[in-house]
């Protein structure tokens, strides 16, 4: 089978409501979480993505027992010290920043070395970020050349609580030092730049010995040592970073309207939608709800002409990280000239994203000035591709692949796009949704 796809035609107008799959975050977080639970954890809705199943298969070989299912999975935990494993273990985390940086901070206290792989692109990320404070909790963590991976880690039976200053707006690290927390004695302190806070809520949930204080733009958690958590039922929401690609999707054709039922709309994660409304697309958040401290909402947006540009505050970077490969597409689209900055954290993901952006937008004909950590978007209204244009070597990153197939149903044009399997990362049914679309 061929692992591209060819696109030469606009989608036609739809009107539908959609569900899309379960949040990564989430179904990661709730592997790791459940993994340490006392008991059977039961999750439906579960993202079964490459991600999380690279997840699962971490924990198989801690020792950790689990059916996966697609009407529900089930982690079969032995308890907060329940991991078992032989000398000379190797984890893979595969393509998964967050899975790889979180599961450090659980292996805190590792009495056997533990190896730490991942595929080309993860071994190209950055983990001194995450080495650094955990090695101070004393664990010994030795990273391959360029700070990344291969990496082995050697916990500590006397580990020392930290305080640690998260500067970046980067869950993965925030997260990471909450899990050395929970597996410490003591109280380490983390001052975070505000991102995603699914960590925090879910410990919250489970009622942990978290504290948390918020102002504007930080936050302070206190974590003690955990001694049990419960098993966790959870029926886990959709995910929004999958959701953007159909809200643009639908914002940027014409006379359509679609409604994404259940999304997880967590303040730390609608950047999107604060920037999108921002460029006068139109959206609206109907029957909000609350569910295990999460906000739940349905999202409905209709075509949106008149789109404008924006400068784009960079207090909503972390809370948009995952989808400025998609809002760039809306800014192709505006009339005037786009500004995003202080985007250095965004050629830390799966593939150099900033790069990658502009480099799509200038194959459409969008003309782009691309500094390090910074883009300017000079935006065409009346924007029609009639070109061939090819989309490969990307490090098969699942986000460049969504944008450009976004793209190409929306611009048109004539276009080629490689590594259609990078979806299996982190949205497996995503051309089969785009496919009901078209019915
Ligand atoms: C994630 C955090 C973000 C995000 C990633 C998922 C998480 O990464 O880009 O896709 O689940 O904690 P950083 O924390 O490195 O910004």
């Amino acid at each position: 089978m061929t692992n591209l796809i060819k696109i030469k035609k606009k989608i036609n107008k739809f009107n539908k409501k959609i569900r899309v799959s379960g949040d990564k975050s989430l179904s990661i977080r709730w592997v790791l979480f459940s993994s340490l639970a006392n008991g059977k954890s039961i999750a439906k809705n579960l993202l079964l993505s490459e991600d999380v199943l690279a997840a699962f298969n971490a924990i198989k070989k801690l020792g950790i027992k689990s059916k996966i299912n697609t009407k529900e999975c089930v982690i079969y935990g032995k308890g907060i010290d329940g991991y078992k494993y032989n000398n000379k273990l190797t984890l893979d985390a595969k393509n998964s920043g967050t899975l790889g940086r979180l599961i450090l901070g659980l292996l805190i206290n590792t009495p056997k070395i533990i190896k730490l792989i991942g595929d080309k692109s993860l071994s190209k990320r950055d983990f001194k970020r995450i080495a650094v404070p955990l090695n101070k909790f004393g664990a010994k963590i030795k990273l391959s050349k360029q700070n990344n991976l291969p990496l082995t880690i050697l916990g500590s039976q006397n580990l020392k609580p930290i305080k640690y200053k998260e500067n970046r707006g980067s869950a993965q690290c925030k997260s990471s030092v909450i899990f050395a927390g929970m597996r410490t004695n003591g109280t380490t302190i983390i001052k975070a730049k505000k991102s995603r806070n699914h960590t925090e809520l879910l410990s919250k949930h489970l009622s942990l010995p978290i504290k948390i204080k918020s102002n504007k733009n930080f936050d302070l958690i206190e974590i003690r040592k955990v001694k049990k958590i419960d098993k966790i039922n959870y029926d886990i929401p959709s995910d929004i970073s999958s959701a953007a690609f159909f809200i643009v999707l639908t914002a940027l054709s014409k006379n359509s309207k679609l409604t994404i039922t259940n999304v997880n709309i967590n303040p730390t994660r609608t950047g999107i939608i604060t920037i999108l409304k921002k460029m006068g697309v139109k959206i609206k958040i109907k029957n909000k709800r609350i569910y295990k401290g999460e906000k739940i909402a349905n999202v409905q947006i209709i075509s949106s002409n008149n789109i404008k540009a924006i400068n784009c505050p960079p207090t909503l970077n972390s809370g948009a990280i995952d989808e400025f490969l998609i809002i760039f597409l809306v800014a192709a689209k505006a009339d005037g000239i786009s500004y995003f900055k202080n985007l250095d954290e965004l050629n830390q993901k799966e593939s150099p994203r900033l790069f990658w952006g502009a480099k799509i937008l200038n194959k459409m004909g969008i003309k782009t000035i691309t500094k390090k950590n910074s883009i300017k978007i000079f935006g065409n209204p009346n924007l029609i591709i009639n070109k061939k244009i090819i989309i490969k070597e990307f490090l098969k990153d699942h986000r460049v692949f969504m944008t450009s197939v976004i793209a190409a149903l929306t611009f048109g044009g004539n276009w080629t796009i490689h590594d259609k399997d990078s979806i299996k990362t982190s949205f497996p049914k995503f051309l089969k949704l785009i496919n009901e679309l078209k019915k």
